[in-house]
């Protein structure tokens, strides 16, 4: 692959389109870094103040209610657990515990983790069924075992052990968006379109709302500091939607989904999720905030590095753009925050304990064809 070729389109601070060639552009670091957008109204005070939620966009309600247990003295990790469990226990939100899209045997497979800073204690779940919070059983795993991942039939036992019930996750409307997925799989197969009556080879390929299910890396990942300094961090996610079953993203992978260091700060992610795991994405990102970057700059750094390492053809356009999205979530042990996608358009929910509310997050590229 000839990668020097491929041009990148990128925005410059004033929103002017750059052009670039793939090297030029993942070897320009601080041209990158200068190129990034930031769009975040809130003033410097604002954005350095404790305690502090940060999460994804979905957890609006998430960082309310662990703003809610910090105020009330709670602990960081409970805190960010219990605003998670809203989402979680939410069937409308199809990235997430019960209402999760299924893998493609039509299971609802579900990843998480959770670090709790001040004691450095750490804890995940893979491939977990039937379990609306995974959240919780990754604390316990935490907490209960001298492990840190429990995966697929053990993780299930673990948590049927710790008193949690076993339900069916998957809603009629998951399911139903499966057998939509699973129709438009192969245009030579036998399943036939309940709304058309006709079958599969004949009509056209998967409409838009099984392109967004597709496309959708959903998640949540939630973020606290309080006012002591101590960071705690949650993400949790029904992973990849029609996965094979057995894949395991990045959100239960301590240190890809989701990484805190009590001394310095915490990230976490939501979009595709290999290419966090490929690049140890939250670690290194709290790594960079250690050497001394903001939150803002060391996710900015990162996602050139995902950039940098995104070289299968399949990923990249005809113009060498990736084709994917990805978001991180980072603070610091200050209250300094933000929120980084690679493409224009994503957002997240803050808490600076005074205000919730939705900000725009700093992008690096822009879908602009
Ligand atoms: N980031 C969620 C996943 O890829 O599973």
């Amino acid at each position: 692959m000839q990668t020097g070729s491929i041009h990148k389109v990128k925005t410059d601070l004033n929103g002017s389109m750059l052009i670039m060639n793939r090297r030029e552009f993942v070897q320009s670091s601080a041209a990158a870094v200068a190129a990034v957008k930031s769009v975040s109204l809130a003033s410097a005070e604002e954005r350095s103040s404790l305690p502090v939620v940060i999460s994804s966009r979905n957890g609006i309600r998430a960082t309310e209610k662990a703003m809610e247990i910090l105020k009330q003295g709670g602990d960081t990790l409970d805190a960010v657990i219990e605003g998670v469990n809203i989402v979680e226990l939410d069937p409308d939100d199809r990235s997430v515990g019960y209402g999760g899209i299924p893998n493609e045997e039509g299971t609802v497979q579900l990843d998480a983790s959770v670090m709790h800073g001040p004691t450095r204690g750490a804890g995940a779940v893979s491939c977990l069924e039937g379990i609306k919070t995974p959240s919780k059983v990754a604390k316990l795993v935490m907490e209960r075992t001298d492990h840190v991942l429990l995966t697929g039939a053990g993780a299930l036992k673990f948590a049927l052990s710790m008193g949690f019930k076993y339900e069916n996750l998957l809603t009629d409307s998951s399911r139903e968006t499966w057998l939509k997925w699973k129709k438009d799989l192969n245009s030579q197969d036998n399943w036939i379109n309940p709304q058309d009556r006709i079958p599969t080879a004949l009509i056209s390929r998967a409409g838009q709302d099984i392109r967004d299910a597709v496309e959708m890396h959903g998640t949540i990942n939630c973020n606290a500091v309080n006012e002591k300094g101590e960071i705690s961090g949650v993400t949790t996610t029904s992973g990849l939607p029609f996965k094979i079953p057995g894949r395991v993203g990045d959100s239960p992978i301590i240190g890809a989904g989701l990484y805190v260091d009590n001394e310095v700060g915490a990230c976490g992610s939501t979009g595709r999720g290999e290419a966090n795991l490929k690049t140890c994405a939250s670690f290194m990102a709290v790594e960079f905030m250690k050497q001394g970057l903001s939150p803002e700059e060391a996710a900015i750094r990162v996602m050139k590095r995902i950039i940098e390492n995104t070289t299968e053809p399949y990923l990249l356009d005809s113009k060498g753009k990736i084709k994917f999205n990805l978001n991180f979530y980072a603070l610091n042990k200050k209250g300094e925050y933000a929120g980084v996608c690679l493409y224009k358009g994503g957002s997240y929910a803050i808490h600076n304990g005074r205000e919730n509310r939705i900000e725009e997050s700093a992008y690096l590229l822009e879908k602009t064809d």
